[in-house]
C-alpha cells in the first residue's frame, strides 16, 4: 500500500538531503514527535492493533516511499515474539515505537571484510526502546548492523523512516552461526 502515509513530505524531503549525521538526528527528531501525533495515531497506528494479533510474523504494514527514492517512511507491526535476523541496510535509518516496545540487538564487524560472502560478529549492544526512549538509529551498512524484535507479551508498532538508499541492494543479511553475510535484493528492514 503506497498511498500519504505523512502530513509534511516536504520536510521528509528536506530531511533526507542532509548529511547522514544530522539528518539522523532530525529524522529520530521527526519520529518521536510523530509517534506522539493524536492524528497519526488515530489514522496509521491504531487501526493494525486489531489486525496484529492474528499476525505470526512481522510485517509492514504501511509504507510511504518518495518518488525520488530520498526517503521511505514505513510503520512495521511486531506481534508478540516476532523479530528479524541480523541485518544491514544501504541506507540510514531511523525508528521509534508508537505502541509498546522492542528489543534492538546491534553488532560490530570483527573482520575486515576482505570476502565478500564473509562477515564475523561480535554483539555490541541491545537496548529496549520504547516511545518514551525516544528513536534508535543506524549508519548504512555494517556500521548499522541489527535485529529487532518483540519479545514481549503485547503487540509493538514501530515507525521507521530510512534515507536514500545508497547501491543496488537493500542492504545484506548476516548469519554469525557460520560468519556468513550475503546481499538482500528487497524487503526486510
Ligand atoms: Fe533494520
Amino acid at each position: 500500500m503506497t498511498t500519504s502515509l505523512t502530513p509534511d513530505t516536504n520536510h521528509l524531503r528536506q530531511i533526507c538531503g542532509l548529511p547522514t549525521e544530522l539528518a539522523l538526528r532530525k529524522a529520530a527528531s521527526f519520529l518521536a514527535h510523530l509517534v506522539k501525533d493524536p492524528d497519526f495515531l488515530e489514522s496509521r497506528i491504531l487501526p493494525f492493533l486489531e489486525e496484529a494479533r492474528y499476525g505470526e510474523d512481522w510485517y509492514v504494514a504501511h509504507r510511504h516511499d518518495a518518488e525520488d527514492g530520498s526517503f521511505s517512511l514505513q510503520v512495521f507491526v511486531w506481534p508478540p515474539g516476532t523479530g528479524t535476523t541480523i541485518h544491514d541496510h544501504s541506507s540510514w535509518g531511523a525508528y521509534c515505537c508508537a505502541i509498546g516496545s522492542v528489543l534492538e540487538e546491534r553488532y560490530e564487524r570483527l573482520d575486515a571484510g576482505s570476502r565478500p560472502d564473509r562477515a564475523r560478529l561480535r554483539k555490541a549492544w541491545q537496548l529496549s526502546w520504547s516511545g518514551e526512549d525516544g528513536a534508535s538509529t543506524v549508519m548504512p551498512g555494517d556500521k548499522g548492523i541489527h535485529r529487532v524484535g518483540n519479545p514481549g507479551e503485547g503487540t509493538a508498532i514501530s515507525v521507521h523512516l530510512y534515507g536514500p538508499q545508497i547501491g543496488e541492494v537493500d542492504g545484506r543479511d548476516y548469519d554469525p552461526g557460520r560468519d556468513y553475510v550475503c546481499d538482500r535484493r528487497e524487503g526486510i528492514k
